[in-house]
C-alpha cells in the first residue's frame, strides 16, 4: 500500500493465498517468480520470514535449548534479487537480528505511527534516509505480533509500559491499516514505511 501510495503500480507474490491483498497478486514461491520476472519490474521488495532471527526465537532457545526451525531465506532472496538485471532496484526488509546488510531502521513514532514498536531494518542497493528514533517521547508502546491481541504487558522499559494491542482494531489504527486480520498484521509492515521509501525511490529512478 505504501509503495502504491508513493506512486509504483504494484504486484504481490506470496505462496499462500491473501484474499485481502489490494492489488495484483500472484500466488508463487518468490525465488522461481523473481527468475521468471524479475526482470520486468523497476523496483522489487522482498520481505522475507523473520521468525529465524527474532528475539523470541532466542528465548525459546535460551529456556528449553530447543525452538521450531524456520527457514533462512535472506540470502537466497538477495542472490536471487541481484541476478534479476542490472538495473533493478531493490529493498530487503526485516527484523533487527536478521541477516542483512542494513542501512536504515525505520521507527513508527517517527513516521507519525506514535505508540507503535515496531522496529524494522531495511537493505538496498540505492541510497536511503530515515528519521531517528522517537519512540523516547511517548508515554507507551503497543506491539502487533503474538498469537491473538490480549494487551498482555510485554516489558517496562525506561519506565514506560509496553504491551501487545488489545484487539484487531487496535492494532490496524497503530499500523495504519484497515484491511488484514490479525494473523496478516502481525506479519506486516506498516504503510508509512513503504510509503517513506519508495518516495526515496521515485526519487532515485528520477
Ligand atoms: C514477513 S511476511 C511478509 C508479508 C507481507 N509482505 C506484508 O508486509 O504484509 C513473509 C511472507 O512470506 C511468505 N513466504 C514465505 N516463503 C515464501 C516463498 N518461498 N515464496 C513466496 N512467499 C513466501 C509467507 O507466506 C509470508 O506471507
Amino acid at each position: 500500500m505504501g509503495y502504491h501510495r508513493a506512486g509504483f503500480e504494484v504486484v504481490g507474490v506470496d505462496h499462500c493465498p491473501q484474499p485481502r491483498y489490494p492489488f495484483e497478486f500472484h500466488r508463487a514461491d518468490a525465488l522461481g517468480f523473481l527468475s521468471e520476472h524479475g526482470a520486468e519490474f523497476d523496483v522489487i521488495h522482498a520481505s522475507p520470514p523473520c521468525q529465524a532471527y527474532t528475539g523470541l526465537r532466542n528465548v525459546t532457545l535460551s529456556r528449553f535449548g530447543d525452538a521450531p526451525e524456520h527457514p533462512d531465506l535472506i540470502a537466497a532472496t538477495r542472490a536471487a534479487l541481484r541476478a534479476t538485471d542490472d538495473g533493478t532496484v531493490y529493498v530487503i526488509e526485516n527484523v533487527r537480528g536478521s541477516p542483512l546488510y542494513t542501512q536504515i531502521i525505520l521507527c513508527g513514532a517517527a513516521l507519525g505511527l506514535p505508540h507503535l514498536a515496531r522496529h524494522r531494518h531495511f537493505e538496498s542497493n540505492v541510497l536511503l534516509f530515515a528519521p531517528p528514533c522517537q519512540h523516547r517521547q511517548n508515554k507507551y508502546t503497543i506491539g502487533v505480533y503474538g498469537s491473538r491481541p490480549d494487551g498482555r504487558r510485554v516489558s517496562y522499559r525506561r519506565h514506560k509500559l509496553c504491551r501487545v494491542a488489545n484487539s484487531l482494531e487496535e492494532a490496524q489504527q497503530e499500523m495504519g491499516v484497515d484491511w488484514m486480520t490479525w494473523a496478516e498484521i502481525t506479519q506486516a509492515i506498516p504503510p508509512v514505511y513503504t510509503e517513506y521509501i519508495g518516495r526515496q525511490l521515485m526519487e532515485a529512478l528520477g
